[in-house]
C-alpha cells in the first residue's frame, strides 16, 4: 500500500521553543527560567473547589459559551478593573485557554488573502494560525529602545488588505505596556480602516511601579472593534488547566463562537465552575499580583547584580530581558543552547518572536515566575559567565 503524498499546511513551522528548551532542560538537569510558568501552585482554595466540583456532578459539557457563573464573575471583573460590563450572555465566551481564544479569534475573522499586522517580537501562535485561515502575516518591528509602537511603520502597513492587528499589552517578551494616550493614537489610527483587533492581555493583571493596564475593554472606540484575550492560566498560578476566554461586542462574539464550538466545543467543566467560585469569593486575588510578581522581578534583578548581564526595564508579565553582548557576540538561539548545555540555565531566545532577518540586540528572555530557590540557582549560574 502506497502513501499519499503528504503536503505540510505550515511547511516552516516545526516545535515550539518553548517545548525545545523544556525538553533541553529536562535533558542537561537545567534550572529552568525559559519557558513562562510558575514552580509554585495556584491557591488552595481554588484547587479545592475543583476537587468540590470533581464530587459535584459537574463532569459533563458545559455550555458552549462557558459556565454561566464564570460568564458572570468575568463581567464583574472586567467592570471592576475597567469601567465597562461587558453582557456575560452576548459578549463573553469561555475557551480552552488564550491559544485557542487567539486561535478561535483568528479563524474568525481572517480571510484568504486578509493581512494580518504582527508587531515583533509576536507571540508565536499567531502567524500559524493566521496562515492556517488563508491570510498573510505582514510584521511589524516594535521601536527600540522600550519595544513601543513604531506608528510611522504601523501606519505605513496598514492597507486595504489589513483585516486584523494583533496588539500584546502588556507585552511577552519585553514586559512594555501600551498607553492610554497609546490608545488613543491606535483608535485615530484605526478609524478610517477596516482593521480589526484582537487583543492579548493575557498579563493584564502583572503590571509594576505603579503603573496601571490600559485594556482595551476600557476603551470605548477601540473596544467596538477589538477582541480582548485573557488567560486564568496566568492569573491563577495555573498554566496547565487551559482555561482563557474572549471579550468582544456581539456581532464578533457570535463569529468567534462559530469557531469555538467546532475546535473544543467547551472547555473543562469542573475547572470553569471551581474558578468562577474563587473569582466570586476572592475579587481581591488580581489586586495583590503586581506586588507579589514585583517583588519577584526585583529578587531576580538583585540577584543579577554584579553579572555581566544588562536587564532591560522590565515594567509588566513575568519575564525579564537581558542583553548578554558583553558575554557573548553569539545569535540568541545559538546563546541559549550553549547556556544550557554549559552553563544549566533554560532561557528563550528572541528571535523566534521576530520575523527573519533576526533581531540584531543580543537579547534572552529569563521568566521570574519562580521559587525564590530557583531564582537564586539561576543566577548563580549566570553570576559566572
Ligand atoms: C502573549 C501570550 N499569549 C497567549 C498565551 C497563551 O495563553 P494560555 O497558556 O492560556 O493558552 C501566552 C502563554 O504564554 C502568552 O505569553
Amino acid at each position: 500500500m502506497s502513501t499519499p503524498p503528504l503536503t505540510s499546511r505550515l511547511p516552516t513551522v516545526g516545535t515550539t521553543i518553548f517545548t525545545v528548551m523544556s525538553q533541553l532542560a529536562l535533558e542537561h538537569r537545567a534550572v529552568n527560567t525559559g519557558q513562562g510558568f510558575p514552580d509554585f501552585e495556584p491557591p488552595l482554595e481554588l484547587r479545592e473547589r475543583v476537587a468540590y466540583h470533581l464530587g459535584a456532578r459537574h463532569n459533563q459539557y458545559a455550555p458552549m459559551a462557558g459556565v454561566v457563573a464564570l460568564r458572570e464573575a468575568i463581567a464583574a471583573k472586567v467592570a471592576r478593573h475597567y469601567g465597562r460590563r461587558p453582557s456575560p450572555g452576548s459578549e463573553i465566551t469561555v475557551t480552552s485557554g488564550g491559544t485557542e481564544a487567539l486561535a478561535s479569534s483568528i479563524q474568525a475573522l481572517v480571510h484568504p488573502g486578509d493581512e494580518v499586522v504582527l508587531l515583533d517580537p509576536a507571540y508565536d501562535s499567531y502567524q500559524p494560525i493566521v496562515e492556517l485561515a488563508g491570510g498573510r502575516a505582514v510584521r511589524v518591528p516594535l521601536a527600540r529602545p522600550g519595544f513601543g509602537i513604531d506608528w510611522e511603520r504601523l501606519a505605513d502597513a496598514l492597507g486595504a488588505r489589513t483585516r486584523l492587528l494583533m496588539v500584546n499589552t502588556p507585552h511577552n517578551p519585553s514586559g512594555a505596556c501600551l498607553a492610554v494616550a497609546d490608545l488613543d493614537r491606535l483608535a485615530a489610527l484605526l478609524r478610517p480602516t477596516g482593521a480589526f483587533v484582537i487583543a492579548d492581555e493575557v498579563y493584564e493583571h502583572m503590571v509594576f511601579d505603579g503603573q496601571r493596564h490600559a485594556s482595551l475593554n476600557g476603551h470605548a472606540e477601540l473596544a467596538e472593534r477589538s477582541i480582548v484575550v485573557s488567560s486564568f492560566g496566568k492569573t491563577y498560578h495555573s498554566t496547565g488547566w487551559k482555561v482563557g476566554y474572549t471579550v468582544a461586542p456581539p456581532a464578533l462574539t457570535e463569529e468567534v463562537r462559530k469557531v469555538h464550538q467546532f475546535v473544543t466545543f467547551a472547555t473543562a467543566s469542573v475547572l470553569q465552575y471551581a474558578i468562577a467560585d474563587f473569582m466570586t469569593a476572592h475579587p481581591e486575588w488580581e489586586d495583590q499580583l503586581p506586588a507579589f510578581y514585583q517583588q519577584k522581578r526585583d529578587r531576580l534583578v538583585t540577584l543579577l547584580a554584579g553579572s555581566r548581564l544588562s536587564l532591560e526595564p522590565a515594567h509588566a508579565t513575568y519575564f525579564q530581558l537581558v542583553d548578554y553582548s558583553a558575554i557573548s557576540d553569539k545569535p540568541d538561539t545559538e546563546f541559549a543552547l550553549e547556556l544550557i548545555r554549559s552553563n544549566g540555565v533554560a532561557t528563550i531566545p528572541v528571535s523566534p518572536f521576530c520575523a527573519a532577518p533576526p533581531p540584531r540586540e543580543r537579547l534572552v528572555r529569563l521568566c521570574f515566575a519562580k521559587e525564590d530557590a530557583t531564582l537564586q540557582a539561576a543566577a548563580e549560574r549566570l553570576r559566572g559567565l
